[in-house]
């Protein structure tokens, strides 16, 4: 069993993919963590990953990236080093999405990727993976959300965890990732043409949870 749960920033889909994981009984394969700690790397070299693509690249090349799948949730190691508690910061998304339109950077996490998927069951979500990591997948979904309902989300989110933050100022970085992950010239974020859109906008989580359940069921 596959499941291929892509969408833009803030839809919700690491929490919903995570409880889903644990009642299909599925690995969670989070990618968006990949990049993330491929953008943790650039960060802490201290390089501009837009204007030094080149080094980018050496950086990533140069790190063991690894996500350790598990029961209690997935761990994302940087060269032997648990990254986990380090990776969620508005910076680290930045990095992230920039680092991740780096075609080199890409084609060697989907390979990763893949390899994770290769003997399993599955649930990973991400911005291209109904459309490029694992296009057979017989179930995929595009979660998606309007920007200022995913930007009070992500809002809540950080507030709750301590980070002190301006929702107008998170409503712009996600704009400013929208922009970047759609519009890079390789494998951009973008439906899948067999993907169910799955708009969660008027839908609280449990509501959300409770509806994808059912899709999936339905196509099991
Ligand atoms: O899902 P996330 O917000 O943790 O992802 C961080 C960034 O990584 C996102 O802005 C774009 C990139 N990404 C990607 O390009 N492809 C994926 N499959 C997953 C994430």
């Amino acid at each position: 069993m596959k499941i291929a749960i892509d969408g833009p920033g803030g839809a919700g889909k690491s929490t919903l993919s995570k409880k889903l994981a644990k009642y299909f009984n599925l690995v969670y394969i989070d990618t968006g963590a990949m990049y993330r700690a491929a953008g943790l790397a650039c960060v802490r070299k201290g390089i501009n990953i837009k204007e030094q693509p080149t080094e980018a690249v050496k950086i990533v090349n140069a790190s063991d990236i690894d996500l350790l799948p598990g029961d209690t949730g997935q761990k994302i190691m940087l060269n032997g080093e648990d990254v986990t508690g380090l990776i969620r910061t508005p910076e680290i998304s930045m990095a992230a999405s920039d680092v991740s339109a780096i075609p080199e950077v890409r084609i060697r996490l989907v390979e990763m990727q893949r390899k994770l998927a290769e003997t399993k069951s599955v649930i990973m979500d991400g911005r291209d993976i109904g459309t490029y990591v694992l296009p057979d997948a017989p179930i995929k979904i595009f979660l998606t959300a309007s920007p200022e309902e995913r930007a009070k989300r992500r809002y809540l989110e950080l507030t709750e965890r301590g980070d002190a933050c301006k929702y107008e100022d998170v409503l712009a970085e996600l704009l400013i990732r929208d922009k970047n992950d759609s519009t890079r010239a390789f494998s951009p974020l973008k439906q899948a043409e067999d993907s169910i859109l799955v708009d969660t906008s008027e839908m609280n989580f449990e509501e959300s949870l409770d509806y994808l359940i059912k899709i999936i069921q339905e196509r099991l």
